[in-house]
C-alpha cells in the first residue's frame, strides 16, 4: 500500500466516524436518523453497519480535511471532495445524505455510498473509482459477512445495501452485495475461494430476475453450486423483511430456496397463459433446452418427469427431444 493510499484510507476511516456521529447524536442528523428508524433501522444495526450523515453543506467535510492536514487535491483523488470549475477550491461530494461507509475485505473504509432521504435522483451516489476503491472486486459487507459464510457453508447475495443490512438484522448474517451493478468475474472468484454454495437473493421486479439469470451464468463459470431465493410480489428482501418478518424470511424465502432449474422454470413461466398450446409449447422447449445444457443425468430425469407429469406426455417422447438439443448444442 502506498503511502498515499494509507492517506486516503485514513481519511475515510475518520470521516466515517464522524458522520456516523452526525448522525446518532447531532440535531442536524434527527432527519435522517428518524428517516432510518422509519424503515425499519435499529439503533443497533446502524451502530453495526457504521452508518452516518452527511451534512447540507458545500464545505463542510472540505474544511474539516483541510483543518486535519489531508490535502485537497489528494482528497478529491480519494473520491471525498469535488474541485469547482477552474479554481483551486473544492467542494463536498457527498450532501444532505445518509452514508454507507463500504469497506474492504479487511475491514478498511475505502468508500462511501451516500442515500438521498427522499425520492431525488441519483438515489444512491457512489465514490467513484479510486486508487484504493476497485467496484469490480468489492463485495459489499464481505469482511463481516465471511465467518458466517464460512460457518454456513453457503453467502447469499442481494441486490442493494438495504437487503443486506435487514438480512442481518433478521439473523441471517452471510450477506453481501455488488454496488448495484452487475456482478463480475473477479467478485464471483472471490465468492468462490470462500464458499461453494450460494443463494442468489434479488428483487422480485423484472430487473432482479434478468439479473439473477445473468449472474448465475457467472457464478456457475467460476464453479459456484447456486440456488436462488425468490421473493413474491414484486418486493425487494428488505420490503419483505419489513412486511412479513424475520421468521418468514428465514422460513419462507431462505429455507425455501430452490435450485436454479427450478427458478428458471418459472422465469420461463412468467406472463405465460400455459392452457394456449403455443405457449405451452414454447415452454416446454425453453426448458428442454435448459435441461440440455445440464451435466447431471439424475437432475434432467428429474425435470423431465415432473414436465411429463405436468402436461401428460410422455417419457420417451421427452427424451427424445432432448437427445436432439443435446446434439444441437455440441
Ligand atoms: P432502497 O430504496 O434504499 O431500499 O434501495 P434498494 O437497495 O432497494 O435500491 P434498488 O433496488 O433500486 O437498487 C439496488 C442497488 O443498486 C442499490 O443498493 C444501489 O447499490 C444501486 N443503486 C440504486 N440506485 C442507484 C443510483 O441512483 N445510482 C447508483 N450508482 N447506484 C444505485
Ligand atoms: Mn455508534
Ligand atoms: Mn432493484
Ligand atoms: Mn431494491
Ligand atoms: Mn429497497
Amino acid at each position: 500500500v502506498s503511502k498515499d493510499a494509507e492517506k486516503m484510507i485514513e481519511a475515510h476511516e475518520l470521516l466515517k466516524k464522524f458522520y456516523h456521529h452526525l448522525l446518532v447524536n447531532t440535531k442536524e442528523g434527527q432527519q435522517a436518523l428518524d428517516y432510518l428508524l422509519n424503515r425499519g433501522f435499529t439503533k443497533e444495526i446502524i451502530d453495526t453497519f457504521e452508518i452516518g450523515y452527511a451534512l447540507d453543506s458545500w464545505d463542510f467535510i472540505s474544511k474539516f480535511l483541510v483543518k486535519r492536514g489531508f490535502d485537497g487535491s489528494m482528497m478529491e483523488e480519494a473520491g471525498l471532495l469535488v474541485k469547482k470549475n477552474n479554481s483551486d477550491e473544492y467542494f463536498d461530494r457527498f450532501r444532505n445524505r445518509i452514508m454507507f461507509p463500504i469497506a474492504d475485505h479487511h475491514g478498511m473504509t475505502i468508500a462511501f455510498s451516500g442515500r438521498v432521504l427522499g425520492d431525488e435522483k441519483p438515489k444512491y451516489l457512489n465514490s467513484p473509482e479510486t486508487k484504493i476503491f476497485n467496484k469490480s472486486k468489492l463485495l459489499y459487507n464481505f469482511h463481516r459477512a465471511r465467518v458466517h459464510i464460512r460457518k454456513n457453508q453457503q453467502a447469499i447475495l442481494f441486490e442493494g445495501f438495504a437487503d443486506v443490512i435487514s438480512s442481518t438484522r433478521s439473523g441471517v448474517q452471510n450477506a453481501i452485495a455488488t454496488m448495484g451493478t452487475s456482478l463480475t468475474d473477479e467478485q464471483a472468484k472471490i465468492i468462490r475461494r470462500n464458499v461453494s454454495e450460494i443463494i442468489i437473493c434479488y428483487d422480485s421486479d423484472s430487473a432482479g430476475i434478468e439479473a439473477t439469470v445473468r449472474a448465475s451464468k457467472i457464478l456457475k463459470d467460476a464453479g459456484c453450486k447456486i440456488k436462488v431465493a425468490m421473493i413474491p410480489d414484486g418486493l425487494d428482501p428488505d420490503d419483505y423483511i419489513k412486511k412479513f418478518g424475520s421468521e418468514k424470511f428465514k422460513n419462507d424465502v431462505i429455507g425455501a430456496s430452490v435450485s436454479l432449474m427450478t427458478f428458471k422454470m418459472s422465469y420461463y413461466r412468467r406472463g405465460k397463459n400455459l392452457q394456449n398450446e403455443g405457449e405451452r409449447l414454447q415452454y416446454i422447449e425453453n426448458v428442454i433446452l435448459e435441461l440440455s445444457k445440464l451435466e447431471s443425468a439424475v437432475e434432467k430425469e428429474i425435470y423431465l418427469k415432473q414436465i411429463s407429469r405436468e402436461f401428460d406426455l410422455s417419457m420417451e417422447v421427452l427424451k427424445d427431444q432432448l437427445h436432439q438439443k443435446e446434439q444441437q448444442i455440441k
